[in-house]
C-alpha cells in the first residue's frame, strides 16, 4: 500500500475550548487569494464575512473593490464585470465547469468553501495533501505511476492528481512578516478553510458551554426546591 494516512494538523480551533487565531486566518486568506483562487472557487464566502477575521469595514470595502465580479451591462444586456462590493461573494475563477476542465487537463478543481468537511480526514487531509507532493517511490508499480499531467501524492485517494504542487517556499509575502514556508502556508490556508467551512464553530461551542452551565445551575435549583417542597413532609 502506497497510500498514507493524513498527518495531524493542530489548530487553535480544535477541541473543547476552540478559538480563532485571527492572524493565522488572515494569512490563510492571503494564500487562498494569491494562490488557490486561480483555480478554486469559494462560493459560500462573501467579502463581508471576512470582517470576522479582524478587518475593519473600510478594509473589507477596499478588499472587495479589488475584485471584478460578474455583472450585466445595463444598456446592452451583455455580460460585464464591475468592482466588488462587501455583499458580493468571492468570484469563481472560471465561467463554468467546461472552462474549468479545459484549463485543468479535464479535472475539476473543487469549490473549497466546505472542503475541510467534505473529505475524509478533514483539515488533516487538506494540510497533508498540500505538503505531500513528492517523487513516486522507486518500487511503485508501473500502473500506479503518474500519467502525463498528473502528480504523485500519497495522501490522494488514487495517488495521482491533476493539481500540480500549488505551493513553493516564499510564494507569498505575508503582511505580518511570517516566513512563508510551504508548511506554514499549507497550515495557514487549511486553518482558513476550516473557518470558511464553519465560521460559527467557536460561537457554537461557546453557546454549548453556556447551555451546559445553565443546566447545571438549573439542576441545583431544582434539587433545592425539591428539598424545600418536601421539607415538612417527613
Ligand atoms: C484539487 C486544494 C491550488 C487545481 C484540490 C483539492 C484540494 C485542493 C483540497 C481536492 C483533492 C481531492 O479531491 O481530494 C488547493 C489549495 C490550493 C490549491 C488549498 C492553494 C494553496 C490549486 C491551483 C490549481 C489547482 C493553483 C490550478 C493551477 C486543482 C485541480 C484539482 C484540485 C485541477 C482536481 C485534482 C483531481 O481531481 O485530480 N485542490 N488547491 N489547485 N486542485 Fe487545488
Amino acid at each position: 500500500e502506497f497510500h498514507k494516512h493524513p498527518r495531524h494538523l493542530a489548530l487553535s480551533s480544535d477541541g473543547l475550548f476552540p478559538r480563532w487565531d485571527l492572524q493565522k486566518l488572515q494569512r490563510g486568506m492571503q494564500v487562498y487569494k494569491e494562490v488557490c483562487s486561480a483555480c478554486h472557487s469559494l462560493n459560500h464566502v462573501a467579502f463581508r464575512d471576512i470582517g470576522e477575521l479582524g478587518y475593519t469595514e473600510g478594509q473589507v470595502k477596499s478588499f472587495a473593490k479589488g475584485f471584478q465580479v460578474p455583472s450585466v451591462n445595463p444598456d446592452t444586456g451583455e455580460p460585464a464585470t464591475r468592482d466588488g462590493l462587501p455583499s458580493d461573494y468571492f468570484p469563481a475563477p472560471y465561467a463554468n465547469e467546461v472552462a474549468a476542465r479545459a484549463a485543468n487537463n479535464n479535472a475539476l478543481p473543487p469549490d473549497l468553501s466546505l472542503i475541510t468537511k467534505a473529505r475524509e480526514g478533514g483539515k488533516d487531509y487538506v494540510y497533508s495533501l498540500l505538503t505531500g507532493f513528492q517523487n513516486p517511490p522507486a518500487n511503485l508499480p508501473k500502473e500506479l505511476q503518474p500519467a502525463t499531467g498528473l502528480h504523485y501524492n500519497p495522501y490522494f485517494a488514487n495517488l495521482n492528481l491533476a493539481m500540480a504542487p500549488p505551493l513553493s517556499d516564499g510564494q507569498v509575502t505575508y503582511a505580518d512578516g511570517t516566513k512563508a514556508t510551504v508548511d506554514q502556508m499549507a497550515s495557514d490556508v487549511t486553518a482558513f478553510l476550516v473557518w470558511t467551512a464553519e465560521p460559527k464553530l467557536v460561537k457554537r461551542v461557546q453557546v454549548g458551554w453556556a447551555a451546559a452551565l445553565f443546566l447545571v445551575i438549573f439542576c441545583v435549583l431544582a434539587y433545592l426546591s425539591y428539598r424545600n417542597i418536601w421539607a415538612d413532609k417527613k
